[in-house]
């Protein structure tokens, strides 16, 4: 059985509908403090498949004792965090607890009970802002400076830590770049919706919840002023976790990898790109830079592509369609 953290949440509950479609056994441990049950009942309504839900807190070390003593668990994809930005420079501790203590409870939980595979959700923000574009995994990085990539590089350094006490061990970091975009269902990520990132702040304006889109930053030293991430679809980034838990079934040892397009879009061209379908205007409201906000970054996936044969294969074009299938889906229910 695979242990899923943060399994009802916006990539935990696709990476949790493609195991169940590969056939794996999963339980999921979530606190719902980003998600609701609702997330478990649609995943098993898509999957046709029965999931085992622990309704709790990975900060409580008891609480996972009780989750790996109780159950046959060999393998751990490690969701369960929290991973705003401009939320982390608020609240840094929280940021450490969840983020840090949470990871640090999962690896002595495991050593106690003898399980040796990790997958973790990593970020592209590990590499902070002094490396040359595009960013590789054999980078040295130094800490970055928001509390949320401190958390998550900290976290990263751990589990390599740990490596070095336990030879069966095998580890596989990811490090995600922009993953946007939704299940053909439509049914998994209500709370997406909720947040400020660029996707859902789309929906929210096409949907009529917000009466114009703010661009944060028209003057960054970019191609178009706008800031420019690497986007990479749901579904291609959850085939990278599916390829990376094989390799580190195979290989012991600490595994990075990046899982990105390869290619950056500015924001003023994700807009366009939905502009043209829609045959619409927008109405934009620049914005003052974000705290915490890159001017521009995507990854080198050539390592992805080598060691995992992994190839995303949806382009922007298929991910802005795909949004705007799951925008009709909502429309509808709206
Ligand atoms: P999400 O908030 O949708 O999902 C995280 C889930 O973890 C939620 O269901 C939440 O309820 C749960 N959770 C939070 N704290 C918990 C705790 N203490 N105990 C148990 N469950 C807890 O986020 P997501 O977008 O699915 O991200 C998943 C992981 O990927 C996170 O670790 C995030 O930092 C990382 N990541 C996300 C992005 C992104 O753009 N979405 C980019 C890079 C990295
Ligand atoms: C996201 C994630 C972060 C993750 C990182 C990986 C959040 C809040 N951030 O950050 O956890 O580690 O990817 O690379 O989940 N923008 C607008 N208008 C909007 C919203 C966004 O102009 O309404 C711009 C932003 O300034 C930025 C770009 O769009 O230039 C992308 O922003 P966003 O979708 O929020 O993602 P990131 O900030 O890159």
């Amino acid at each position: 059985m695979i242990l899923v953290t943060g399994g009802c949440g916006y990539i935990g509950s696709h990476c949790a509908v493609e195991l169940l479609k590969n056939n794996k056994d999963i339980l999921i441990i979530d606190d719902l403090s980003n998600s609701d049950y609702q997330s478990i009942r649609n995943i098993k309504l898509i999957s046709n498949k029965n999931v085992e839900f622990i309704h709790g807190d990975i900060t409580d070390i008891d609480v996972l004792n009780d989750c790996f003593s109780q159950n046959n668990i060999e393998s751990v994809f490690h969701f369960a965090g929290k991973k705003s930005i401009s939320e982390s420079y608020k609240d840094p501790l929280s940021y450490f607890s969840t983020n840090v203590k949470g990871t640090i409870n999962l690896i002595e939980s495991m050593q106690k009970y003898d399980v040796n595979n990790i997958i973790f959700s990593s970020s592209a923000t590990v590499y902070g802002s002094d490396y040359p574009l595009p960013w590789k995994e054999d980078l040295i990085l130094n800490m970055p400076h928001n509390p949320y990539a401190k958390s998550k590089l900290m976290s990263e350094n751990i589990l390599k830590s740990y490596l070095s006490t336990n030879q069966n061990f095998s580890i596989g970091i990811l490090r995600y770049f922009n993953p946007i975009g939704f299940h053909s269902s439509g049914l998994l990520e209500d709370k997406v919706l909720g947040s400020s990132n660029l996707v859902p702040s789309i929906i929210s304006y096409l949907l009529k919840n917000i009466q114009f889109l703010p661009v944060y930053g028209d003057n960054y030293d970019t191609k178009d002023g706008s800031g420019v991430r690497d986007y990479i679809h749901i579904i291609d980034l959850i085939e990278g976790h599916l390829k990376a838990y094989e390799y580190t079934k195979k290989n012991k040892g600490c595994f990075v990898w990046n899982l990105g397009s390869g290619e950056g879009f500015s924001v003023f061209e994700i807009i366009k790109k939905f502009e043209e379908l829609l045959d619409m205007k927008f109405d934009l409201r620049v914005l003052p830079r974000r705290e915490g906000d890159l001017a521009e970054y995507w990854a080198d996936i050539s390592k992805a592509n080598r060691e995992l044969n992994w190839y995303p294969e949806k382009d922007i074009n298929n991910m802005v369609k795909n949004i705007l299938a799951f925008f009709e889906i909502k429309k509808e229910n709206n």
